[in-house]
């Protein structure tokens, strides 16, 4: 038995080892593929750009979401895009609803490559290889809290596409006016309905011409409840689950490498 301890040591090393690298592949193998499906790499960063701060207000491609104006339908208009984007639009100031300025130096949060890379995603609209908006990267398990009939897993994906960009991983805000912090209040559902006091947190109720209905507004009260009461820190590890866990399997398989060949060592002293 003795002797099989090493050899089966190597074999799970092995077996480690064959498994981290096919983990691997979807993280290494991302930017060949971006290739392969057409359109520049900008385009791509851009509908990751896109599908974070621009998608709860313009839909994935620019289409109408809802009646209520803030959900209107917008084009890509190269004439305008840059300025519209970096500095905001107000038209109608009785509307209610702005388009929020993103560069950096007017209160927003992305730099000139950024709002290129979102100008180059929205010019391929014209085309047929518009790069896909990627799904949020929901990887935890999200645990229920009693007394919410909602589901608070299906309120992610909401709270990933509509407020997220604004309002930070769990709403502990970006850092910026506009990108504000929001408390866990009983009359979310109210706010988020209606609207609040800024031009720029829109109405997102059915009830008001937005694009949630009332079970995806109860699905994101369940999970705004299972935040916990003290906020993570802002800014953790943005590291995806695929990397840690690549990180975790290389480094198990190096242990039991390093134990393998000890233990030879052991045996072969032995006998
Ligand atoms: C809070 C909702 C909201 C968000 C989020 C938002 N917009 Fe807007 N956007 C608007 C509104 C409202 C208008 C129309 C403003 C007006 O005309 O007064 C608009 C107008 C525009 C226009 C001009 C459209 C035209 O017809 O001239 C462009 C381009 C645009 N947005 C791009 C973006 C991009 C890119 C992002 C993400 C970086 C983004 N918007 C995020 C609400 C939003
Ligand atoms: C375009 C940016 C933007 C988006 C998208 C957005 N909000 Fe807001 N939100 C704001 C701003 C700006 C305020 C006003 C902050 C203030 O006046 O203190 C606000 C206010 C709020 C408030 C009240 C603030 C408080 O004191 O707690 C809540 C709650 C809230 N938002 C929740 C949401 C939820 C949930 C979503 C997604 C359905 C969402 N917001 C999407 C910008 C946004």
């Amino acid at each position: 038995m003795k002797r099989m301890i090493p050899v089966l040591a190597l074999v799970a090393g092995l077996v480690l080892v064959l498994v981290a690298a096919w983990l691997a592949q979807p993280v290494l193998a991302q930017d060949g593929e971006e290739d392969e499906a057409g359109g520049s790499l900008a385009a791509w960063r851009g509908a990751a750009l896109y599908a974070e701060f621009c998608q709860a207000c313009h839909g994935p491609r620019g289409e109408a979401l809802g009646e209520h104006p803030a959900f209107a339908a917008v084009e890509y208009d190269p004439e305008t895009a840059q300025d519209v984007i970096a500095h905001g639009l107000d038209t109608d100031p009785n509307d209610g609803v702005a388009m929020p300025p993103y560069a950096g130096e007017s209160g927003g949060l992305l730099d000139g490559a950024q709002i290129d890379d979102l100008i180059a995603f929205m010019e391929t609209w014209e085309t047929d290889d518009a790069p896909p908006l990627p799904e949020p990267n929901l990887t935890t398990e999200i645990e229920r809290v009693s007394g919410y009939e909602g589901d608070p897993q299906a309120g992610a994906t909401v709270y990933a596409k509509f407020c997220y960009g604004c309002h930070g991983e769990q709403g502990e805000g970006r850092g910026q006016p506009i990108f504000s912090p929001i408390r866990r209040t009983s009359e979310i559902r109210q706010i988020v309905g209606l609207g609040y006091n800024s031009e720029y947190m829109p109405a997102f109720g059915a009830e008001a011409g937005g694009p949630l209905s009332d079970e995806d507004m109860d699905n994101l009260i369940a999970y705004v409840a299972s935040w916990p009461l003290e906020r993570a820190a802002a800014g953790e590890s943005d590291t995806p689950i695929g990397l840690n866990l690549l990180i975790v399997f290389m480094g198990a398989a190096a242990i039991i490498g390093v134990a393998g060949v000890y233990l030879t060592n052991v045996v072969r002293t032995e006998s």
